[in-house]
């Protein structure tokens, strides 16, 4: 019997019928160095994976360039068939080595990553299937126009977005209902306020993406850490917890391969930041990616 568990970040339903407990869980950190290939320590990986449900994670976001297909390979090996799990994948960054990500559009090609990514995962249908980058060297109509089409087919149930400004979801809407957005934010780091807003205002979930990174605020001493100590949790936890605080729609899902610190990022779900707590992380973030 576990004392915490992500439920306690109250809920989200994706696309407006797919509900998942706002605090998920990020599978990229469960490949191996450059998220190239396998993980250092597999056991750990998997032991990771298994204890997501226990602790009622049940948003997993992960991408077929994850390993490549390491990370897909072993969400398949320890979880499925998946029971009351979303799985979330996404397309369209093929991979070059470590640390190397290049984008292709094409629409023959996107067509292959839903397809290769449902036999991965051993499913009929993508709850959630992402377009990890528009490619900007092939038209976006063409991208949307294929995503659109393996919709209606019944490969994907609900569609995301990653890395897009608000004039190329309201682009990509003409095509199809933008269920999620999935962009880099945290406290160190809100340069997508303006998407985040938009997505609020029209019930889009925002996944960020590298949601730990506080930075320099997370420095001893910093308004974070002091926070920190106050509650008796960690700068991490209270990261956690301001994001879930940010905004209804917002669904972090926190990276690492080590079950021990997911626990830890579990227990965030559960901190109570005050609204002054919360006023004063805002007003801490005056870096130049503020707007
Ligand atoms: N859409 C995109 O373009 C995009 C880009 C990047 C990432 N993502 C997604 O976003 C997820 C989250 O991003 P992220 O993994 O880059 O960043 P993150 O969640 O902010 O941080 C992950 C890093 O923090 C460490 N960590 C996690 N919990 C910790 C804890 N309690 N104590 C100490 N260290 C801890 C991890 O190492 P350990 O493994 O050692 O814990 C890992 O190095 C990814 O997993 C992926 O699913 C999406």
């Amino acid at each position: 019997m576990t004392t915490h568990d992500a439920s306690a970040s109250g809920t989200f339903k994706i696309g407006g019928d797919l509900e998942v407990n706002r605090l998920g869980f990020g599978a990229m950190r469960i490949t191996g160095k450059g998220i190239w290939g396998e993980p250092a320590d597999g056991a750990k990986a998997k032991a990771t994976l298994a204890r997501l449900p226990e602790l009622g994670v049940n948003l997993i976001d992960t991408a077929d360039s994850y390993g490549p297909y390491v990370s897909e390979d072993l969400i398949r090996e320890v979880l499925h068939p998946y029971k009351g799990l979303v799985i979330a994948t996404k397309g369209g960054l093929t991979r070059h080595g470590p640390d190397v990500w290049v984008p292709v559009g094409r629409p023959e090609y996107l067509r292959q990553c839903v397809l290769m990514s449902l036999r991965r995962l051993g499913v009929e249908r993508i709850d959630l299937w992402q377009l990890h980058r528009i490619d900007a060297k092939v038209p976006r109509d063409e991208q949307f126009g294929v995503i659109r089409d393996m919709q209606n087919e019944g490969l994907i149930r609900h569609v995301g977005l990653s890395e897009v400004n608000v004039e190329e979801i309201e682009a990509a809407a003409s095509f199809f209902k933008v269920a999620t957005v999935q962009n880099l934010y945290n406290l160190g780091n809100r340069k997508s306020e303006a998407v985040l807003d938009y997505a609020e205002k029209h019930g889009i979930g925002f996944i960020p993406w590298y949601p730990l990174a506080a930075g320099e605020l997370a420095k001893e001493g910093s308004v974070l850490s002091k926070i920190a100590q106050k509650l008796g949790a960690t700068t991490g936890q209270v990261a956690i917890a301001w994001l879930l605080k940010r905004s209804p729609v917002m669904l972090p899902i926190p990276g690492t391969g080590d079950p021990g610190h997911l626990e830890e990022n579990v227990k965030g779900a559960a901190l109570n930041l005050s609204q002054d707590d919360f006023e004063a992380l805002e007003h801490a973030v005056k870096t130049p990616n503020t707007p």
